[in-house]
């Protein structure tokens, strides 16, 4: 039995060679020498070639590289009954808490600003909004949402988060369900978005979202690029209810050269690199889950399709 390495475009060399070195007796195969078909049990996936995860009959599980799984889940060729697993890293987790933390800052330090006011050679103070009654709010408080959170409290910033069911975490008030959005995007000044992207959050930052915001608030895209209405948050920056967005994911990865994106000076943008996984991070609980497999015992952070994360 092996695993296959399915990442074109990522080295797939290399994760091989941190899977090996957890297990030098492992059978991992690259994409696309994939070897008698019939051997595959677990596939490790990212940007696979459409149609390619139904070619293997006794295919048992499919591992996503990263710590989202939208891309497997939407995949049609992914056969019925396959488990799906994610990452779940604390080495991924801290990237992204540096990454929110900088654009946090950058924003509320007018960093922007500045570089304007340096090209024209303008000595000029902004004004930093006082910490209290300035919120950023986190869409997702899971595994990556916590630690986001936990990196701005310690920048002592006031953080608000809201996710699916009620939770209570330490010096955050977290708001549950759509019955609860309204109220904590009222009070969100940055609103950061780390959901899971699913059919309930797919286009969740809309024109609506955005409205409830407060004007002058900042977008933070982590998440995925289809999470965005891309032509409602132009309109919302061009019309100034929002001051700005700094985005990493995109409807369309690489972002096309023509895109407005490009051209609007108060986005930032990101080549999808807010957090990324490490190979040797990582190995050992994908070695792990294949042990597992072959033993038929549970899996670590498999995903439930129902729910979609
Ligand atoms: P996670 O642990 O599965 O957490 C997901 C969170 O979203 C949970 O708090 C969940 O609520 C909440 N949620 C899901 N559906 C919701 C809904 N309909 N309404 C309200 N809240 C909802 O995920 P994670 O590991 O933190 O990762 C989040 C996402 O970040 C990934 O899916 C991935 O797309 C993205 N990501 C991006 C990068 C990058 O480089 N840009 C890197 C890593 C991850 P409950 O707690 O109530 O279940
Ligand atoms: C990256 O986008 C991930 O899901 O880990």
């Amino acid at each position: 039995m092996a695993l296959l390495l399915l990442m074109p475009g990522r080295d797939m060399q290399g994760w091989k060679k941190n899977l090996l070195a957890v297990d030098g007796a492992l059978d991992v195969r690259v994409w696309p020498d994939t070897g008698n078909l019939d051997e595959i049990l677990m596939v490790v996936a990212w940007n696979q070639p459409p149609g390619s995860l139904a070619l293997f009959p006794n295919l048992r599980c499919v591992a996503s590289l990263g710590a989202g799984v939208d891309h497997i889940l939407s995949d049609p060729a992914l056969p019925p009954g396959v488990a799906v697993t994610r990452v779940v890293d604390a080495q991924l987790n801290r990237m992204m808490a540096e990454y929110v933390c900088l654009a946090v800052l950058h924003h509320y330090r007018s960093f922007g600003r500045y570089e304007e006011h340096k090209r024209e050679r303008k000595w000029v103070q902004e004004p930093v909004p006082p910490a209290e009654g300035y919120h950023v709010g986190i869409m997702g408080m899971g595994v990556i949402g916590r630690t986001v959170a936990r990196a701005l409290q310690a920048l002592e910033f006031r953080v608000l988060g809201w996710a699916r069911t009620p939770k209570s975490l330490p010096g955050v008030r977290v708001f549950a369900g759509k019955q609860e959005l309204d109220e904590f995007l009222s009070l969100s000044n940055v609103l950061v978005c780390l959901l899971p992207l699913t059919p309930e959050t797919k286009d969740i930052l809309n024109r609506h979202t955005f409205s409830l915001l407060p004007r002058g608030a900042y977008v933070i895209n982590v998440a995925r690029g289809a999470h965005l209405v891309e032509e409602d948050l132009l309109e919302m920056i061009r019309s100034g209810h929002l001051s700005g967005a700094c985005l990493d994911v995109f409807r369309e990865e690489p972002l096309p050269p023509d895109h407005p994106f490009w051209q609007e000076p108060s986005i930032m943008i990101t080549p999808h690199v807010a957090s990324i996984t490490r190979p040797e991070s990582v190995a050992s609980q994908i070695v792990e889950n294949y042990r597992r497999l072959l033993a038929g015992k549970p899996l670590l952070h498999q995903v439930d399709p129902r729910r979609g994360y």
